[in-house]
């Protein structure tokens, strides 16, 4: 069995790091955020995903898996790198290469030192090119060695969702592996199949066109995300219209499929938004103005807003009144809030002088700047206790199963915008006042 070394210890890096652990792969990950290494060796998860805690447990109490600060041992001691440090985004827009030049030069480094034939494969997302120009004059400069003859050079794109990121790591719907040359492709596919036990269908190309897969991916995502959004907002002007009805009737056609087709309260998190703008800013430098992309953004960015004055009109006069905000995480199953709709709907209340109370299972405080007067609840029932409405903003399970009687016995006026659309709204019409997105007033149905 191979050893591996991965190069960044966030949700890719250390989603693979484990799940390669838990398959009888020696692993280390290398990591120079110490307190990071420290909490990994002493088996506590540095963020929430669900199995993370029993996955890293396990792989570390078998020795499968440690993390280390040093580069050099990680190459020196392992067969194939993976490089999944992160590639946030520049005040334009741009993928920041910074971390994988980085990762590169140190990378490269200790294949100096090495004999041995190595695989190197970058997982960050980067913009088309970067692997060929970035990653492999960096590494051949450093290792003073050839890619192709001397190491191997591939990008194998990442799928994986937080909230589902084990799951995602164990059983892919796809692999892509862009390959400099022949031999370094072969080499990670055998590796792959062994991993997947041939379980996953598999695809090989350039390095170019398996960077621009995940960004068109993503940006497909985003895409059908704002078109449903889009379309909710037109079912709000028809009364007798529901747009999960709607979805669930355009998404049956298997062209279209019914994954990400639900309405709400827009994308968030650190890829759509992030990804959409790189591949923006790449297709800028390259002339093409991207109007189809433009407008994905622009739909999403008016969606929170959107959601925010369902709120202010259920409120009439809002300064002082109290509005519960159940969900903060930009998704369910995480603790992420990076451009977490939540935000941007919290920051408009609190504009609007509304008093807001939160509630998230798992994000407890925030400690933004501008969010100084949001209150963080410590249960559902004090988040909803005296409040004058109350917007669902992140679908967890432990929301789906209030009912209207929990609403009307906590609220000071049971009012609710179901901004993710987890309640029936025929069960909750008929209780108190409900309004959703995408769900006309009812008045005609
Ligand atoms: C996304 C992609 O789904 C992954 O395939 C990809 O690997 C990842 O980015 C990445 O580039 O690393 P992620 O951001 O973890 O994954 O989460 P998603 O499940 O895609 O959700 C993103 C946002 O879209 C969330 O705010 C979610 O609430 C929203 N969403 C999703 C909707 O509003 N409607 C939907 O129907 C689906």
């Amino acid at each position: 069995m191979q050893a591996i070394s991965i190069v960044g210890a966030g949700y890719v890096g250390l989603s693979t790091a484990v799940c390669f652990a838990s398959h009888g792969y020696r692993v280390i990950a290398s990591t120079h955020d110490k307190e990071k290494a420290e909490r990994i060796n002493s088996k506590r998860a540095p963020f929430y995903e669900p199995r993370l805690d029993e996955m890293l447990r396990e792989s570390v109490e078998s020795k499968m898996l440690r993390a280390i600060d040093a580069r050099d041992e990680a190459v020196l001691k392992t067969d194939v790198t993976f490089i999944t440090v992160g590639t946030p985004a520049t005040l334009q827009g741009k993928a920041d290469l910074r971390y994988v030049v980085r990762a590169c030069e140190e990378v490269g480094r200790a294949l100096k030192k090495k004999k041995a034939y190595h695989i190197v494969v970058l997982k960050s997302t980067v913009p088309p090119g970067t692997t060929r120009d970035v990653v492999k004059p960096i590494l051949e400069r450093t290792a003073d060695l050839s890619a192709g003859p001397d190491f191997g050079l591939c990008m194998n794109p990442e799928f994986l969702r937080q909230g589902s990121a084990i799951e995602d790591t164990l059983h892919p719907n796809r692999v892509v592996i862009g390959e400099y040359d022949e031999r370094s492709g072969k080499k990670l596919k055998e590796m792959l199949d062994n991993f997947y036990e041939h379980r996953a269908r598999t695809l090989r190309m350039n390095l170019e066109s398996a960077e621009m897969v995940k960004y068109a991916s993503n940006a497909f995502l985003a895409t059908k995300i704002s078109y449903a959004n889009e379309i909710a907002n037109i079912c709000e002007q028809v009364s007798a219209v529901d747009v999960s009805h709607v979805m669930a009737g355009v998404g049956l056609d298997a062209r279209i499929n019914p994954e990400f087709l639900n309405a709400g309260a827009g994308f968030g998190g650190s890829c759509l938004p992030k990804d959409v703008k790189a591949m923006r800013a790449f297709a800028a430098v390259h002339g093409y103005e991207t109007p189809l992309l433009g407008a994905v953004v622009a739909v999403n960015d008016a969606q929170a807003q959107h959601v925010a004055e369902l709120v202010l009109e259920k409120l009439g006069t809002p300064s002082g009144k109290k509005v519960a905000l159940l969900g903060l995480a930009f998704k369910p199953n995480t603790d992420d809030i990076r451009e977490a709709p939540s935000l941007k709907i919290a920051k408009a209340l609190l504009e609007a002088e509304v008093l807001v109370s939160a509630y998230d299972p798992v994000v407890k405080k925030i400690s933004l700047a501008g969010f100084e007067a949001l209150e963080c609840a410590n249960s559902i029932a004090a988040c909803l206790s005296d409040a004058h409405c109350c917007v669902v903003v992140t679908e967890w399970e432990q929301f789906k199963t209030l009912t209207p009687d929990d609403f009307i016995e906590l609220m000071a006026q049971p009012v609710v915008v179901d901004a993710r659309r987890i309640y029936d709204p025929q069960q909750f019409l008929q209780r108190l006042e409900f309004s959703a997105v995408g769900l006309g007033d009812g008045s005609d149905s």
